[in-house]
C-alpha cells in the first residue's frame, strides 16, 4: 500500500457501474493503493452482478449492503442508510461513484453530508429529460461531488453552464473505453459465443432494452417488439435480444408476445462484447450500449426520444428512433450499410489511470 496516499471507497451497485468502475479498480490495484469496494446489493442476480467480478478479475468487494430491488425512495433511502453506516467505519478521504443510477445519488448524497470528497466518474451527461430518473441522479451526483471526471469536453461545457467551477472538472475520457480495449482480446482468448449461439459476424441484429420509460409502459415496450418482429421478416436475420429482467417481467405482466427473436438471459460482458463487436447493427435504448457500438465500428439504432450521448450522434454511429414500430424499421434501413469509418470520440483507453493519477497525489 502506499503510504501517504488518499484512502478511497468505490461505490457501486449495478451492471455497468461494475463494467466502467474495473479499470478504476485495475489502476488502484496497479498503483497499490488503499482502496476498498462497497457493493449496494442494488443488482444482486448473478447474471446482473457476479458475473462481472469473475469475467473481470475483480476483487471481491469489502461490504455489500443487499439493498435489492424497490421504489426510487426505498431504493434512494436504504442504500443512503447503509452507505453512511459503512462510510463512518471505514473514513475514506473521497468515494467514487460512476454513472446515474440511484447508487452513484445515494451513494454521493450521503458520502457528502459526512464532509466526505465525492468523484463523479462520468461527470456532466445530460438528456435535457428529467421523467428519466437517471437525468435527476446526474444532476444530484454531479452538485454534490468535488471532482467531476468529465468524459467528453461536450460533459464539461454541460457542466460549465450550471455553474460547477471549473477547477472541480476533469475530462479524461469515459472508462468504458478502457473496458472495450482491456476485454475484447480476453473475449477472443476465452469465448466463442457466436458458435453457442450459431451466429455468422454480421449477420444478425443484437438488441438490449430495459430504460423505465419504454418497458414500464405498454405502448411504448409493444412498440420496441413489434418493430424487433418487422426487422426479422424485412431482413431475415437473427435477432438477439439478451433482456433485462425488469424488461421479462414486464413482457410477463402486460401479456405481451414476442415472435421471430431469440430471447436469451443477460449475458456477461465478454460474450455481450464479442456479439456486439461482430452484430451487423445494434438496437438498444442503454447507455452504455450506444458509447459501445461507436467504439467498436457497429451501427446503432437507439429506441429513446433522446439521448445523452450526443457524441454518438455527431459522428454518425447512432441515430435516435422513439419506440414505434415503422420508425424502428425505417432506422435500421437507414444505419443498415452505413459505413463505420467514424472516430470514437470517449477518449483513448487510459481514462481509469487518469483518474487515479489525479486523486493519488492530493492532500486531503
Ligand atoms: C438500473 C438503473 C438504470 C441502469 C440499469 C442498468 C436506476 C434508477 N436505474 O435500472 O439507470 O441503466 O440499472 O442495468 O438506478 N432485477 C432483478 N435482478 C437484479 C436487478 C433487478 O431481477 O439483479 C429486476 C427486479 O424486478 C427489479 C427490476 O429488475 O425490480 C428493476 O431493477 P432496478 O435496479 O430498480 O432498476 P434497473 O431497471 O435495473
Ligand atoms: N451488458 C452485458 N450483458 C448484457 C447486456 C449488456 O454485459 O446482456 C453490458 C454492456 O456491454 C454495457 C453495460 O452492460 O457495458 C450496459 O448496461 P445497461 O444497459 O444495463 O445500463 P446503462 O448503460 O443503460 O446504464
Amino acid at each position: 500500500m502506499q503510504k501517504g496516499s488518499a484512502m478511497i471507497a468505490i461505490i457501486l451497485g449495478t451492471r455497468p457501474e461494475i463494467i466502467k468502475m474495473s479499470p478504476v479498480i485495475r489502476a488502484c490495484e496497479k498503483q497499490n493503493l488503499d482502496y476498498c469496494i462497497i457493493h449496494t446489493g442494488q443488482h444482486y442476480s448473478y447474471e446482473m452482478d457476479r458475473v462481472f467480478f469473475e469475467e473481470l478479475e475483480l476483487p471481491q468487494p469489502e461490504y455489500n449492503l443487499d439493498v435489492g430491488s424497490g421504489t426510487h425512495a426505498e431504493q434512494t433511502g436504504k442504500i443512503m442508510f447503509g452507505v453512511e453506516r459503512v462510510l463512518k467505519n471505514v473514513k475514506p478521504d473521497i468515494i467514487l461513484v460512476e454513472g446515474d443510477t440511484n447508487t452513484v445519488m445515494a451513494g454521493a448524497l450521503a458520502a457528502a453530508k459526512l464532509h466526505i470528497k465525492v468523484g463523479h466518474v462520468e461527470a456532466g451527461l445530460r438528456s435535457y429529460d428529467r421523467r428519466m430518473p437517471e437525468e435527476i441522479n446526474r444532476i444530484v451526483a454531479d452538485h454534490v461531488s468535488d471532482y467531476l471526471f468529465a468524459p467528453t469536453e461536450k460533459a464539461k461545457q454541460n457542466l460549465l453552464r450550471e455553474g460547477v467551477e471549473e477547477d472541480k472538472i476533469f475530462v479524461t475520457g469515459n472508462t468504458i473505453v478502457d473496458a472495450v480495449y482491456q476485454n475484447l482480446e480476453i473475449a477472443k482468448r476465452k469465448v466463442n459465443v457466436l458458435k453457442d449461439l450459431g451466429l455468422k459476424p454480421k449477420e444478425y441484429f443484437l438488441v438490449t432494452a430495459h430504460r423505465q420509460e419504454n418497458v414500464d409502459v405498454k405502448e411504448r415496450l409493444k412498440g420496441i417488439l413489434k418493430g424487433l418482429e418487422l426487422i426479422h421478416e424485412e431482413f431475415s436475420m437473427p435477432v438477439i435480444f439478451p433482456i433485462h429482467p425488469r424488461t421479462r417481467k414486464r413482457i410477463r405482466e402486460f401479456g405481451l408476445s414476442l415472435d421471430g427473436v431469440t430471447v436469451n438471459d443477460p449475458l456477461g460482458f465478454l460474450e455481450f462484447l464479442q456479439l456486439e463487436a461482430n452484430a451487423r447493427l445494434v438496437l438498444t435504448d442503454s447507455g452504455g450500449v450506444q458509447e459501445e457500438t461507436c467504439i467498436l465500428g457497429v451501427p446503432c439504432v437507439t429506441l429513446r426520444d433522446n439521448t445523452e450521448r450526443p457524441e454518438t450522434l455527431e459522428v454518425g454511429s447512432n441515430i435516435i428512433v422513439g419506440t414505434k414500430r415503422e420508425k424502428i424499421l425505417e432506422g435500421v434501413k437507414l444505419m443498415f450499410n452505413k459505413e463505420n469509418s467514424w472516430e470514437n470520440p470517449f477518449g483513448d483507453g487510459r481514462a481509469g489511470e487518469r483518474i487515479i493519477e489525479i486523486l493519488k497525489n492530493k492532500r486531503w
